[in-house]
């Protein structure tokens, strides 16, 4: 019963993503994110990411749903960031990021912990292929890395 509704609200929170989408990729064309959301962006994503960790082990399935919104939206963001300067390579990285994250939420509706394992694990991986590329350490924490 719980579980039926949870479906329901995640279908319909679903479509909104679906018109979320379809409205920051106009926003997108109008003014990219600058440098500084790119950064506050990544701050945000690592926060998700360590609690979507906490809820799987913890079996909170509800809560780990609502991470796999927050993580697309703002990866909707980083999407628009790398479109406006047409990295290719970037974009790959974050169809990867993506991709992982619907498995993740697919897990979750499904209370399956070990393809939730298995996606947060690949999503991880994706984090580091595009840091290894993009990433850069400085003094005081990272950048892009120049001609990124
Ligand atoms: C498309 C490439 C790309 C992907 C995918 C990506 N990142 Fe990043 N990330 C970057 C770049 C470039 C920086 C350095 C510039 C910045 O901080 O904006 C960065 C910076 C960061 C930082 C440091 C922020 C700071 O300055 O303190 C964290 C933390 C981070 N990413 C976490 C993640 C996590 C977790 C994921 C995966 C869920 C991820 N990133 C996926 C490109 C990416």
């Amino acid at each position: 019963m719980h579980h039926r509704w949870r479906t329901i609200a995640a279908r319909s929170l679903g479509l909104g993503i679906l018109i979320g989408l379809a409205t920051s990729r106009t926003a997108a064309q109008e003014a990219a994110p600058s440098v500084e959301e790119h950064e506050k962006a990544m701050k945000e994503i690592d926060y998700v990411v360590d609690d979507m960790e906490f809820h799987v082990d913890a079996r909170y399935w509800a809560d780990l749903g609502s991470d796999t919104d927050a993580l697309r939206l703002r990866f909707v963001r980083v999407q628009a960031f790398w479109e406006a300067r047409e990295a290719g390579e970037a974009l790959g990285f974050l169809d990867r990021v993506l991709t992982a994250n619907s498995a993740l939420s697919r897990a979750s509706m499904e209370s399956d912990k070990d393809a939730a394992g298995r996606a947060i694990g690949e999503l991880r991986a994706a984090c580091k292929a595009c840091h290894s590329e993009y990433r850069e350490k400085t003094d005081d924490g990272y950048r892009i890395r120049p001609g990124g």
